[in-house]
């Protein structure tokens, strides 16, 4: 069954369109980041009017990598939960146009059910059960996979998400948007050891996440260098930083796997890209002999694959969605129960 995926939910735009849920024949990506940038985040209203001016473009060139034509498709899958609201709308409606008209199947996607699936695209031999960390700008969450579609929740952040706490530290270090990506660059060339930032909730018996007091830890760092006139190691504070993040991801979903006695780890979501992250959580879990597996770096941030993917699953176990379709900026994934 060919699936068109549709991603709009924040500043990404995005169609794909792949086969059985299994296998990309396309995947375009188009980011707004230089509309963004100069404000140090994605405008919400910017972001919405992009996404009218890009979508088409998008599903025609989406189709046309694919070698399909619109008449090909089979049914149409969109993030319809989680994400800015105006950005969407924009993909829900041009979901449902397509759905109107060609009378395919829709099914509304919650986004990181998406992220989810983008391992299981890129992996196809990881195994259910497993523990899933979803990191992104938006989420931090650790989920345990049951099967397709069965989640539970095990823990999730208490305040920033992970990726925001690399976008605001970037951001007040003047280092630009998004963070993520450069401070990865510059941390390979720090001092993971220079500062010893807290790493919060590491030993409390939670599996929950907070990231918000490290921020301030930061900024104190920061300003007591100015204070005493020494050069500012701007690579060491990227490094040590990082390395506080990447030390609590890697533990709590490490104690996770262990507790549920899971024998394979997915890590996915925009922070999966961190070359850190990778390098420590496949240190830990060879030490441990449990999987971890990664998405190509393409399916890392948000992308239309993944919620083509997640919709086929959908549409067959629940069946699809109609017309009365809503967006929903803000709710939970679907789960069954934990934390
Ligand atoms: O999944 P995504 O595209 O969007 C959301 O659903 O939020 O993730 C974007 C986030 C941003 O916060 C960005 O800074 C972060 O992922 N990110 C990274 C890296 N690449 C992207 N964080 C750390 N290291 C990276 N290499
Ligand atoms: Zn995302």
């Amino acid at each position: 069954m060919l699936v068109l995926g549709i991603e709009t939910s924040c500043d990404e735009t995005s169609v794909a369109v792949v086969a059985d849920g299994k296998q990309v024949l396309s995947n375009i990506i188009a980011n707004q980041l230089d509309l963004h940038r100069r404000f140090g985040g994605v405008v919400p209203e910017i972001a919405a009017r992009r996404h009218t001016e890009l979508i088409g473009y998008v599903l025609h060139e989406a189709l046309a990598a694919a070698g399909k034509t619109l008449a090909d498709m089979e049914a149409v899958a969109v993030t319809s939960r989680q994400g800015l609201i105006g950005s969407l709308l924009v993909g829900v409606a041009a979901a449902k146009s397509l759905s109107y008209a060609l009378k395919l199947p829709l099914i509304g996607v919650h986004h990181i059910e998406g992220h989810i699936f983008a391992n299981l695209l890129s992996n196809p031999q990881l195994a259910m059960p497993h523990v899933c960390l979803t990191v992104s700008g938006g989420h931090t969450m650790l989920v345990y996979v049951h099967d397709y579609c069965r989640y539970e929740l095990l823990g999730a952040t208490l305040d920033d998400a992970a990726g925001e706490a690399f976008d605001k530290i970037a951001k007040f270090l003047g280092l630009g948007f998004p963070g993520g990506p450069v401070i990865d660059r510059l941390a390979a060339q720090g001092d993971r050891k220079a500062f010893k930032f807290p790493r919060p909730l590491l030993r409390a018996s939670t599996l929950d996440f907070s990231f918000s007091g490290l921020k301030t830890a930061i900024i104190n760092a920061f300003k007591s260098q100015i204070a005493s006139g020494e050069a500012l190691p701007l690579e060491d504070i990227a490094a040590s930083f990082q390395e506080a993040v990447v030390e609590v991801l890697v533990s709590k979903t490490l104690r996770a796997a262990l507790e549920r006695r899971a024998t394979a780890i997915s890590v996915t979501g925009g922070v999966s890209a961190n070359r850190r992250l990778r390098e420590a959580f496949q240190e830990s879990c060879r030490r441990e002999g449990i999987e971890v597996y990664f998405p190509e770096l393409s399916l890392c941030t948000d992308n239309a694959a993944m919620i083509a993917a997640a919709g086929y699953a959908r549409l067959k176990q629940d069946g699809a969605d109609d017309l009365n379709l809503d967006v929903i900026p803000n709710v939970p994934l679907e789960v069954q129960g934990g934390s």
